[in-house]
């Protein structure tokens, strides 16, 4: 089996997700990381991984349609079975979606359904929940609504911050994810309406 990681940003998920790969917890090939912004720190930890990548700026195509179709010729040429977004700040159309239909998994770093959107955590902090925690799921077509694969809780500290509480969901995201992405390559994950049964 053969993966794409999506990344923005700093890429601390893709790392994990590296690391587990060269330890054998994820018994896969990481075959490309696509990336949206052409100097995030995530495209580092690819080359030095030697992973390929694949750049696609927005302000070198004309629509969104034109980048994913660039997008889907570069996965099917390359053959891969899934899609990781990890910090991928864009928003896939139904289309693209429906092309990798369940394969595409991404990681939030809030309790869904609560706390949907780009300021999982902050919103989370701020409404002064006691637990939080990362969800692992399914895209569909509605942002951040589909079946849940795997969630951590993270309980809120009194002297928490923001920053540190941050800290506290990654430190769970690092560990969730690729377990996540180990159960989709064993065939382990089954998806019977909104539920994921783990098998
Ligand atoms: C994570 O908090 C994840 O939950 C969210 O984007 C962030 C990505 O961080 N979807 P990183 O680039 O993996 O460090």
């Amino acid at each position: 089996m053969k993966i794409a990681v999506f990344c923005s940003g700093s890429g601390t998920n893709l790392q994990a997700i590296i690391d587990s790969q060269k330890r054998g917890d994820i018994k896969a090939d990481l075959g490309l990381v696509v990336s949206d912004v052409k100097d995030c720190f995530a495209l580092r930890r690819a080359e030095k991984a030697g992973i390929r990548t694949f750049v696609v700026e927005r302000k070198a195509f004309k629509s969104k349609k034109e980048i994913e179709a660039v997008i889907l010729k570069k996965l099917k040429e390359e053959k891969i079975d899934l899609i990781v977004l990890a910090g991928y700040m864009r928003l896939l159309s139904a289309d693209f979606i429906n092309s990798y239909k369940n394969k595409i998994l991404n990681i939030h770093p809030a309790l869904l359904p609560s706390f949907k959107g780009t300021h999982g955590i902050k919103d989370a902090f701020e409404c002064g929940v006691k637990v939080t925690g990362p969800t692992v799921h399914f895209v569909t077509e509605d942002m951040d609504a589909g079946p849940i694969v795997l969630q951590a809780p993270v309980m809120v500290m009194e002297d928490d911050t923001e920053e540190t509480l941050a800290e506290a969901i990654h430190k769970e995201e690092h560990k969730i994810y690729p377990r996540a992405i180990q159960l989709f390559v064993e065939g382990k994950l089954k998806i019977e309406g909104r539920k994921v049964r783990i098998m």
